[in-house]
């Protein structure tokens, strides 16, 4: 049975193990034929609106290609470029969209991706709130079972380091709690997801394998991992003035090479959602490393993200396959190629 056929895609916990594996499965496969020129357009005639109400390079230019690559046309709706919520409810916008579209992507705050679930009569895809970024997340799944494609989710220790009380914390926390990995969440206690969420996740992986821990020590928390993951210390929509104490309190959880040391494992992959402010070549990177007095990179140094970049970007990259396969999951009952 396929799961998200005409499902909303908000949050990853409305699915099982068996759902994300089906539709890791179908990534792989889409993927493949895509690279060796196979591609069946599937969705010929469909129709999918593209709401970002907060900016995007991967996940709309993703939305997009996925889409034009299966033969569906899509309309970007950028910031500002609607009445949702300023001239027109996000009820009213909801039933409009939903009359002239197959699908439609939201990003940005997750309050209002509720709502627009709740009117919606097609499928809507989470494409990064506040809260949430789980198409973000199925990317990753897949990056690390092309890594390891003989290992079981439970038998890859991943270790997520730094802001993880944002929206890439908390898909982890659920990603991890279905699939069953071996999950260290490594921050200081104030950047840890709320209780909710992290009883919630340690109650379900209890059913499965692999295990949820989480901690403030470095070393333990990396020790003998096999990817180690961050994302920005300041978020979209978050004020630039968060990041003097968010520096103060994070700078030890920064991945660079005396991280790495401490994993014991010199095979240690490393994982990063993108963007990333690893260098200056940024307006953000060149006035906060200016700033406040900082060599090499944020959340990740130069050296680290340049060493490993071509995982990086093979996980950027993932993120195409992956959403086309939502996409196609949600839109047709059965994907037969
Ligand atoms: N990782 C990610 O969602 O990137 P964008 O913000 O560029 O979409
Ligand atoms: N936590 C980041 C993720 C970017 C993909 C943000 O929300 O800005």
């Amino acid at each position: 049975m396929n799961a998200f056929y005409k499902r909303h895609f908000l949050r990853l916990l409305d699915f099982t193990s068996y759902d994300l594996n089906q539709l890791l499965r179908l990534s792989k496969k889409v993927k493949e034929m895509k690279k060796n020129n196979q591609e069946i357009k599937l969705l010929k005639n469909k129709n999918i609106a593209l709401i970002f109400e907060k900016e995007s390079t991967r996940t709309r230019c993703s939305f997009e290609v996925a889409a034009f690559d299966q033969g569906a046309h899509v309309t970007y709706l950028g910031p500002g470029s609607t009445h949702l919520g300023t001239k027109e409810s996000i009820e009213d916008t909801a039933k409009v969209l939903s009359r002239l579209y197959d699908g439609i992507q939201y990003r940005g705050n997750h309050k209002t991706i509720k709502n627009l679930s709740k009117y919606s009569t097609v499928p809507i895809w989470n494409g990064l709130t506040d809260k949430f970024h789980p198409t973000q997340l199925i990317a990753d799944l897949l990056t690390m079972h092309e890594i390891f494609p003989k290992k079981k989710f439970s038998d890859i220790k991943c270790a997520y380091v730094g802001d993880a009380r944002n929206n890439i914390g908390n898909s982890f926390l659920e990603a991890a709690s279905i699939m069953g990995l071996n999950f260290y969440l490594v921050s200081p206690k104030e950047f840890w997801p709320n209780k909710e969420i992290i009883t919630l996740c340690q109650n379900i992986i209890k059913k499965n394998k692999g295990s949820i821990i989480c901690t403030e020590k470095i070393q333990e928390g990396v020790k003998n991992a096999d990817f180690i993951y961050t994302d920005v210390w300041v978020s979209m929509g978050e004020p630039q003035e968060y990041w003097e104490k968010r520096i103060k309190l994070l700078k030890n959880y920064q991945i660079n090479k005396a991280m790495i040391d401490m994993t014991n494992n010199p095979e240690v992959k490393i994982l990063h959602c993108l963007p990333a402010l690893h260098d200056n070549k940024t307006d953000i990177g060149k006035k906060i490393l200016k700033k406040y007095g900082l060599k090499s990179g944020m959340e990740i140094t130069h050296e680290i993200f340049e060493k490993h970049e071509k995982t990086i970007f093979e996980q950027a990259e993932n993120r195409l396959h992956t959403i086309k396969a939502i996409i196609l999951s949600s839109l047709l009952e059965k994907v037969n190629f």
